[in-house]
């Protein structure tokens, strides 16, 4: 059934050269799991029983790579770049630790050893590739039998799997997460065991499996389980922080966290943006921290907005997020949230509509899915109204944007211009006359054309005592 993956060139020369150097070798981990779940596995994990190394080097020979391999001493492992390919090799290993210091000790081992220190029964499974038998399952834990089952179960005691590289504990939530399975009691015992051990993994490592987790299609799966597990606490306090429901007066206000994973899942529907994903994480993050209770208003959150966009900043430095354009635009989603729904409160004028087209720019589209990912209300009623309040602002927004192309809006006149007609250098009177030409088009004192922008210009020169130069 999975046979058909094998025919790549790399996989035949691979075996021929094994052949050549008599070692037993087998294609193992990730490849072996998503052939059999028919997904097209892109990588390749060789492992031989042998010197890896050299084994590699007469590979990327045959292959014709040997410009493409780059060999890891330390570790013992090699990889060779085929056209899109990364093939990893490493001679199986039996590790043993040192019971005082904890520190492994690599030595040579079987397949058999080599498979018990792999995370997951079903990253475990190896396909033999010698002329022999080549295409053989090597499957010791039952591997095939629990991806059958759809369950995720570490092939050594948890504890031990665990210990040995505690980033499998959010990898075996990860995989549930994409590949929606579950994970086996015990193996998720053994994870609530270990959170702590999370701590000796590099923010780095944690980051590329929680992103993972983001990219997933459901990926409320993961933060409940992280959740669960003990470890969101650790590696997201502010998002655990959400968490609970305070009722004083008989009111209450909604679970900011399942309202977030609820906003979460509904934006994967429409965008696999990782960064208006986190935008989705991030909207209400200052919820927590500008929670009020008012009476005769209730339960109020005033300018978490704002203090949220200021709390990205934090998250991403901590997180090893980037700190760059992607972060700005969290920032701008999280402080704009509230901008649209907003506007239906009051009369909806143009030039309020101008001004979030405007100051949305680019990413207005964007937030525009936000803010409909938002609306989350158990009272159907209260659903009801911010769902057509949304369709009024979209409506208007269509209308404003027809008639004024106000997005990436560029001033109708440039500051060069403003300097030219009054012959003056670069100052602050370029910036006045800008802003007092940006704020009446936005306001719908004058139209968004040259000549409209230019007549303004003349009367606020004036103002500022500037006189043309004809
Ligand atoms: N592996 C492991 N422990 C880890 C990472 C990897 O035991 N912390 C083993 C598993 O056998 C895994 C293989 O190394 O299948 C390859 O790892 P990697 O390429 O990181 O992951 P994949 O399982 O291939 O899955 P994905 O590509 O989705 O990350």
């Amino acid at each position: 059934m999975y046979t058909h993956y094998l025919e790549h060139k790399v996989f035949k020369t691979a075996s021929l050269v094994a052949d050549e150097m008599h070692y037993p070798a087998y294609v193992i981990g990730g490849f072996v799991r998503d052939c059999i779940l028919n997904r097209e596995g892109k990588d390749f994990d060789i492992v031989v029983v042998g010197d890896g190394i050299l084994y590699a080097q007469n590979l990327a020979r045959a292959l014709n790579k040997t410009k493409a391999i780059t060999i890891y001493k330390t570790y013992g492992t090699a990889q060779i770049k085929y056209d899109e390919i990364e093939i990893e090799i490493v001679g199986a290993r039996k590790e043993s630790y040192s019971p005082e210091t904890r520190n492994p000790s690599v030595e040579q081992g079987s397949l058999e050893d080599d498979q018990l220190r792999r995370d997951f029964t079903m990253n475990a499974m190896a396909i033999a590739l010698n002329k022999d038998n080549f295409g053989v399952l090597l499957d010791p834990f039952n591997g095939l039998q629990d991806l059958a089952n759809k369950l995720i179960r570490t092939p050594l005691n948890p504890d031990l799997t665990f210990s040995d590289d505690p980033l499998r504990m959010m990898r075996a939530i990860r995989f549930a997460t994409q590949l929606q399975f579950s994970i086996h009691d015990e193996t998720f015992q053994g994870i609530k065991r270990n959170t702590e051990r999370i701590n000796i993994i590099t923010s780095e490592r944690i980051l590329t499996e929680l992103n993972k987790i983001i990219l997933s299609p459901k990926p409320s799966v993961g933060f409940k389980l992280l959740d669960e597990a003990g470890l969101l606490e650790i590696i997201f306090p502010e998002f655990c922080n959400l968490k609970g429901v305070e009722i004083i007066e008989g009111k209450g206000h909604k679970d900011n966290f399942y309202h977030t994973l609820e906003v979460l899942d509904n934006i994967c529907v429409f965008t696999n943006d990782l960064w208006l994903r986190w935008a989705a994480i991030l909207h209400d993050i200052a919820k927590p921290a500008t929670k009020k209770f008012e009476v005769g208003e209730g339960w109020t959150f005033h300018g978490h907005e704002f203090k949220g966009a200021k709390m990205v900043k934090r998250i991403f430095t901590r997180m090893k997020l980037p700190l760059n354009e992607k972060m700005r635009y969290v920032e701008k989603m999280v402080l704009l949230h509230l901008r649209p729904i907003a506007l239906t409160k009051e009369n909806i004028t143009d030039s309020a509509i101008r001004r979030l087209i405007f100051d949305a720019g680019e990413e207005l589209d964007d937030l525009m899915l936000l803010v409909r990912a938002d609306i989350t209300s158990k009272n159907e009623n209260k659903k009801r109204r911010y769902l057509e309040n949304y369709i009024l602002v979209e409506q208007k927004i269509k209308e404003v944007e027809e008639k004024d192309h106000i997005r990436n809006w560029q001033p109708p006149l440039s500051g060069e211009e403003i300097m030219k007609t009054f012959n003056l250098p670069p100052g602050k009177e370029i910036g006045i006359i800008k802003t007092a030409i940006r704020e009446a088009i936005l306001d719908g004192v004058i139209i968004n054309t040259f000549d409209a922008a230019y007549q303004l210009m003349l009367l606020e020169g004036e103002k500022l005592g500037l006189k043309p130069q004809l």
